[in-house]
């Protein structure tokens, strides 16, 4: 297992966009500003996607134009095209992330296209990183599942995968966007992707639907990834993923990792304020289990 892990708050993003409710710009901008106090070294800040397909992040440029960016702390955004890499660039990001799936059905649902077009449209967000200097992370969804396929096979998610790494993405975070997978399956997955993809170039992102987050989790820490993706209070899920519940809380992460030895930089009190402080503003109980044991303490 490796001894420092980078967890990368998708909070922000994934959390985000998945509330009815629509966040004043000025809470997205002090939550990221919070989180940015924390000792994270990645987060997602927002996504420059269609404003039509997800409108609680319509306002990405203000509110990336208006966090205290850190240095040493990178603040990625989702980008779906072209288009969304020239927004997101005309407001100074330094780092994008491109998304893609495993499965054609969710493709077709989520942005529209099938995954030879999708990657057709990262082509050029590619090119154009590399002249400016801009560092572009990958996401593969449905590496465990698919809510309207069903079944997607492991060979699927390590030819994406592989495809996203060749084409330059120098992260490729694997999603199991509706929760569905356990641990066996997991490792199994991670471990076919990392025979085509280095695993230090590899990420994991789960979503906890059936509360087999940490689990999963653990078995990819035993498999060697020293990059997990996290929301803090456990919000967040894809609209276009139907049963697609909150991402594992970053909170639990950090409890977990440290129990392990594992260092994350990370002030795990502090942290579990931001989700505190977020879930009040969200009107509900917070989705980590540590950040309440803490709060009762
Ligand atoms: P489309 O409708 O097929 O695209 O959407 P289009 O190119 O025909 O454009 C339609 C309209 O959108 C046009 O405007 C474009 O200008 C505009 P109109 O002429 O109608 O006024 N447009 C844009 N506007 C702003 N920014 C842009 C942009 N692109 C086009 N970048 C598209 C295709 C990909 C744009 C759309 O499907 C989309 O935005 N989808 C995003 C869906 C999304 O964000 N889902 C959630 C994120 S993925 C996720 O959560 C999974 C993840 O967490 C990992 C996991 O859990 O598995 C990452
Ligand atoms: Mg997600």
């Amino acid at each position: 297992m490796s001894d420092f892990v980078r967890i990368v708050e998708v909070g922000p993003r994934d959390g985000l966009q998945n509330e009815k409710t629509i966040i004043a710009t000025a809470d997205k901008i002090e939550l990221i500003d919070r989180l940015s106090r924390t000792g994270l070294r990645s987060i997602e800040a927002t996504s420059f996607v269609s404003p039509k397909w997800i409108p609680q992040l319509a306002d990405a440029a203000e509110v990336f134009g208006a966090i205290d960016r850190k240095p040493g702390i990178s603040y990625p955004v989702l980008v779906p095209n072209e288009k969304g890499y020239e927004r997101a660039r005309e407001v100074g990001a330094q780092e994008v992330a491109v998304f893609t799936a495993a499965s054609e059905a969710f493709n077709q649902k989520n942005i529209n296209a099938s995954i030879d077009e999708s990657i057709e449209r990262f082509r050029p967000v590619l090119e154009r990183a590399r002249t400016d200097g801009v560092k572009v992370r990958g996401y593969v969804s449905t590496v465990l599942g698919c809510p309207y396929q069903g079944n997607v096979p492991v060979a699927d998610v390590v030819r994406v995968a592989a495809r996203l790494h060749a084409l330059g993405c120098y992260e490729i975070s694997l999603g199991d966007t509706i929760g569905v997978g356990t641990p066996h399956q997991a490792r199994a997955m991670l471990k076919a992707v990392a025979n085509e993809v280095p695993m230090p170039a590899l990420a994991v992102h789960f979503h906890d639907t059936y509360g087999q987050a940490l689990a999963n989790i653990l078995a990819c820490l035993e498999e060697g990834v020293a990059v997990v993706d996290a929301a803090v209070s456990g919000t967040g899920g894809c609209p276009y993923a139907k049963g697609a519940s909150g991402n594992v809380a970053s909170e639990d992460v950090v409890y977990l990792l440290h129990g392990l030895g594992v260092e994350t930089g990370i002030d795990l009190d502090r942290l579990s304020e931001t989700g505190l402080w977020l879930s009040a503003l969200l009107g509900r109980d917070t989705g980590s289990k540590v950040a309440r044991a803490l709060s009762a303490e």
